[in-house]
């Protein structure tokens, strides 16, 4: 593909969403980045949450936090670029021991994954010997370690039965788990220090993280929407309070919620998460309007750009690396949530 079949590829889709001169210079950017891809046996995941220049012109495959996951298990190229946050190129490494797995900024990281230690982890098995802990794949290598099993956005209700535990810890976003359980008929609570432990009427131990992005989200967001559309269909993310969930009309991951316009026959949506993403379902679907509350952007997801995936090709950088005994016990729960599904 030459400089201009990116260009002309960028601009049919993004025309009226990244200026005409931007794109003329991201074009060359993500010719480049191909190039270099070709050469040093490479291949490039985009997460949803990329911004429209780079979605729409470097990764091989695009997807949620579950869809990337599999990609990365299962790709033969000696290099892995995620175009993503660190806990997700963490766990294209955990998949892939032998590869080089490179995070094109240093600063890309996550809330949630910042919310809970490995140890906080452990003082929970203490507290609750025996009961099963689910963490979300928003989590560092080292509590992944300390997990039975991970799960997605995708998946989470899903691996919580999987279990089949009447009592589970699930960690650590607060609105995930009270999704989960609102979905799972479980009770949930959020112990403090000195919590007595087992025998109370709970089902659901949980962790107070949030998604800085997705907790900003409010029912009032969506009740001013609708009094001025009231045809809009609302989606949320589960990283968005239950009240929030309660009030859209359709719940699930990056993608569910990207499948969902696309087969949706509705005019216009309002899209409760980051805003990149709304940027990415506008360009697919020309003919919806997406409505969004556009000023909530994942500072995280914002640092990766072309400029620094070029970077990262050319310098080999930035190089994730798990210990091997942490990598071990946090691939069985990885492994453990990709056979769920
Ligand atoms: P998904 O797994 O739905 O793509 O979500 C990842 C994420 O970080 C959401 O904030
Ligand atoms: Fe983390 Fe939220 Fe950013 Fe996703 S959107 S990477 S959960 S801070």
């Amino acid at each position: 593909m030459t400089v201009l079949d990116i260009y002309t590829g960028m601009k049919e889709k993004l025309r009226d969403i990244v200026p005409e001169p931007e794109l003329r210079i991201k074009a060359e950017l993500a010719y480049e980045i191909n190039r270099l891809k070709a050469e040093r046996n490479a291949v490039i995941l985009g997460h949803n949450y990329m911004e429209p220049a780079l979605y729409y012109s470097i990764p091989d495959f695009v997807g949620d936090s579950l869809e990337l996951s599999r990609k990365a298990a299962e790709t033969d190229k000696d290099i892995i670029i995620f175009c993503g946050v660190r806990f997700m190129a963490e766990t294209a490494k955990i998949l892939n021991p032998d590869k080089t797995v490179l995070l094109p900024s240093e600063k890309a990281g996550c809330s949630l994954a910042a919310s809970i230690t490995a140890e906080d982890v452990r003082n929970l098995k203490a507290q609750f010997p025996g009961v099963p802990v689910v963490t979300y794949v928003n989590t560092y290598a080292d509590v992944k370690a300390e997990s039975d099993v991970c799960c997605t956005s995708s998946n989470a209700a899903a691996v919580v039965k999987s279990l089949g535990s009447e009592v589970v810890i699930f960690l650590p976003d607060e609105y995930l788990a009270k999704n989960v359980a609102a979905e799972t008929g479980k009770k949930i609570i959020f112990p403090s220090k000195g919590f007595p432990g087992n025998g109370g009427d709970f089902q659901l131990i949980g962790w107070k993280g949030r998604c800085e992005v997705h907790e900003q989200f409010t029912v009032a967001d969506i009740e001013n929407v609708r009094k001025q559309f009231p045809d809009v269909v609302v989606l949320a993310h589960p990283e968005c309070s239950p009240e929030v969930v309660g009030a859209s009309d359709f719940s699930g991951s990056t993608t569910a919620m990207e499948r969902f316009v696309r087969e949706s026959k509705a005019a216009r949506y309002l899209l409760l998460t980051e805003c990149s993403m709304g940027d990415n379902v506008a360009a697919a679907n020309p003919d919806k309007e997406m409505l969004r509350l556009c000023s909530i952007r994942c500072p995280h997801m914002n640092q990766i750009t072309l400029e620094d995936t070029l970077e990262a090709l050319r310098k080999t950088q930035y190089v994730i690396e798990v210990p091997e005994e942490t990598r071990v016990k946090a691939a069985r729960a990885v492994e453990r949530m990709i056979a769920i599904g």
